[in-house]
């Protein structure tokens, strides 16, 4: 994780930086820092904590930093050592004229770390990053130039990493490099620059260019080079990216997480758009593989994504009558998988970046699987593994929990269901497209879900006031669900919170019950629901408060439950999506009431790059 930037151009570096910065503190926010040329040096400046502690420092410098032309920044999530000053990056090399930013993990650095000890260089961190700095320092005054010395340091990097660097030899001049972990240039005029992910730079410019792994990307002012692991300069076109400055911006909402929220009807709309015509037929030509001899799936994810997969499952196998497997990606790829070319992996990410589902992707291609990626960033690495790529329509997803991003990625994998129901003749193509008509209201259904669920909250919340616990119940696709909504809730507001399927609630977790563990129970439709309903009355009797996610009309609902979190009648295809809309609030709701940092929850990060 970690998230890094770098500028060389006007006499606002560090204004850059920090905005970048910004717009990266989604991928780990443990401590935060900068290095900057000035007056043929290179100082650094670094706070623990969020960016706003290293905002403030700046403020507090006098105007020190106010006119620099060239420099780095980090925000971290701490792997190597604790959130501390020393271990925070940027970090210095030899006499301290090389400065390093790092996003991923050095593998060998412990090895490293003791040749360059035994060489006479002192460590200032216990960071895996440092050894990259002194790696660099060496060679620069052995008198290469920083981008030779890079050239040098990568041949002994293992483990994925994203590198920038700058030397106090070298004014107006940034050097930087990958393996596995993302790295883009921004094309400016008479400015350049460099972060982790397009997001940072959206304000600044729209012209990005990939650095790919074992290139070394060179900045100035005026020139982007790149150059390939054989030293030669590579030509690579730039590409485009629709994604607006104001669509990172809170636009008037207090958080992210509620924005995000609140855009899930507008990012399903452009997730469905051009994919399912009024007639509810299924356009994915966009998939460039033979889905038609598909004999069997297996989703591969991780997180809230995972959460997708499982409900993709359910509706690939109801529709399709394919098999499906849902695996989580780190377990999968050390799993020995079971797979041949009829088997299609479908690796969902939203990054694009996690770093165990590209793993399983590897792993997939290992036996001769095929790889389509459900992902909503254009252009990350996920695009460059998988053999084809459904993009979600989310537009970028700040807050660390995922919202917009769930529901487009179960709508992506309803359109795959349909699509593959279709070349399976498992259902007829009349009963295809009424299922797809329905989907086409999805927007308009999650915004009623929206409306009439906020309503209702402030009871929900109440009955949170002195939980200690909660469980999540329910059947069918509402087990999902109840998966999202337990994970929405301690992500953010640290609870502890179990999704369970509320038929085997009595065999364990019904131990939990009394009246500090609320049960919010998602009752959904037809038989299921009579069943969730019997399983919630078990938990009455053992004095739990409930609150149901219930269809708006349903009386029993309001007779079991202290509150009721009501969701509008839907078809089918919808009932998933529409009841993860009240779980999603209830977790932001209750979480902002106890006075936490809903966009930026404790330990976590948006986009995990390392293992
Ligand atoms: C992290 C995030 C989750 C996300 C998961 C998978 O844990 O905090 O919100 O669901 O990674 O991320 P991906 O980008 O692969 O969907």
């Amino acid at each position: 994780m970690c998230g890094i930037v770098g500028y060389a151009g006007r006499e606002r570096c560090v204004e850059v930086l920090m905005e970048g910065l910004k717009h990266l503190e989604y991928r780990g926010y443990d401590s935060a820092g900068l290095a900057l040329q000035i007056g043929g040096e290179i100082e650094t400046i670094r706070r623990v904590g969020p960016l706003r502690e290293l905002s403030k420092a700046i403020g507090e410098a006098n105007g020190r930093f106010e006119r620099v032309g060239t420099g780095i920044g980090h925000t971290r999530w701490a792997t190597h050592g604790r959130p501390s000053e020393e271990n925070a990056h940027p970090h210095l090399g030899g006499d301290k004229k090389v400065a390093v930013v790092h996003n991923g993990i050095i593998e060998n650095h412990a090895e490293l770390r003791e040749e360059l000890e035994e060489r006479g260089f002192s460590f200032n961190s216990e960071t895996d990053t440092e050894v990259i700095a002194h790696l660099l320092a060496e060679r620069v005054e052995e008198g290469d130039t920083l981008r030779e010395a890079l050239g040098a340091a990568l041949e002994r990097l293992e483990g994925s990493f994203a590198v920038a660097a700058v030397s106090a030899k070298e004014p107006g001049t940034i050097v930087a490099a990958r393996n596995q972990s993302p790295l883009v240039v921004g094309l400016g005029d008479g400015e350049n620059f460099l972060a982790s992910a397009v997001q940072a730079l959206l304000g600044e410019t729209r012209k990005f260019i990939l650095v790919e792994n074992g290139e070394i990307a060179v900045l100035t002012s005026s020139s982007v080079e790149i150059f390939g692991p054989d030293g030669k300069e590579v030509r690579r076109e730039p590409f485009g990216v629709e994604w607006d400055a104001e669509a990172v911006e809170l636009g008037g909402y207090e958080d992210y997480m509620l924005k995000e929220i609140h855009e899930q009807p507008a990012a399903l709309q452009a997730t469905l758009a051009g994919r399912l015509g009024a007639e509810g037929d299924v356009d994915l030509s966009e998939v460039d593989l033979d889905l038609s001899n598909v004999e069997r799936i297996v989703i591969v994810a991780c997180g809230t994504a995972y959460h997708a997969g499982l409900l993709g499952k359910n509706t690939i196998e109801r529709l399709a009558r394919i098999p499906v497997e849902v695996a989580i990606a780190s377990e999968y790829r050390y799993s020995d998988p079971i797979g041949d070319e009829k088997t299609l992996v479908i690796a969902i990410s939203q990054s694009g970046e996690t770093t165990d589902t590209l793993a399983a992707i590897e792993t997939a291609h290992g036996f001769g699987g095929h790889v389509l990626a459900i992902t909503n960033t254009r252009g990350s690495l996920i695009t460059r593994e998988a053999d084809s790529v459904l993009l979600t329509k989310a537009g970028p997803e700040i807050c660390v929990a995922s919202t917009k991003a769930f529901l487009t990625q179960v709508a992506v994998l309803d359109l795959l269901a349909l699509e593959l129901a279709r070349l399976k003749k498992s259902l007829l193509e009349d009963e295809l497209q009424e299922i797809g008509k329905s989907l086409r209201l999805a927007p308009e259904k999650i915004q009623e879900a929206i409306a009439l669920s906020e309503v209702c909250m402030e009871g929900a919340v109440d009955v949170f006031e002195d939980a200690r616990c909660a469980l999540f119940l329910g059947r069918g696709v509402a087990h999902p669900v109840a998966l999202e909504g337990a994970l929405k809730l301690k992500e953010i507001s640290y609870l502890p919170a179990e999704g369970y399927p509320a038929g085997e609630m009595k065999h364990g977790p019904i131990a939990l019950i009394d009246e500090s563990c609320p049960v919010v129970a998602i009752l959904g439709e037809g038989v299921l629901r009579e069943k969730t309903l019997s399983n919630i009355q078990e938990t009455v009797a053992r004095g739990a408060k409930i609150i149901a996610v219930a269809d708006e009309g349903d009386a029993e609902a309001r007779k079991i439950a202290e509150v009721v979190l009501p969701v509008p009648k839907v078809p089918e295809i919808l009932a998933s999506l529409v009841a993860t809309v009240p779980l999603q609030l209830l977790a932001y709701h209750v979480a902002k009431e106890r006075g936490l940092d809903v966009d930026k929850p404790r330990n976590l990060a948006k986009s995990v790059t390392v293992e």
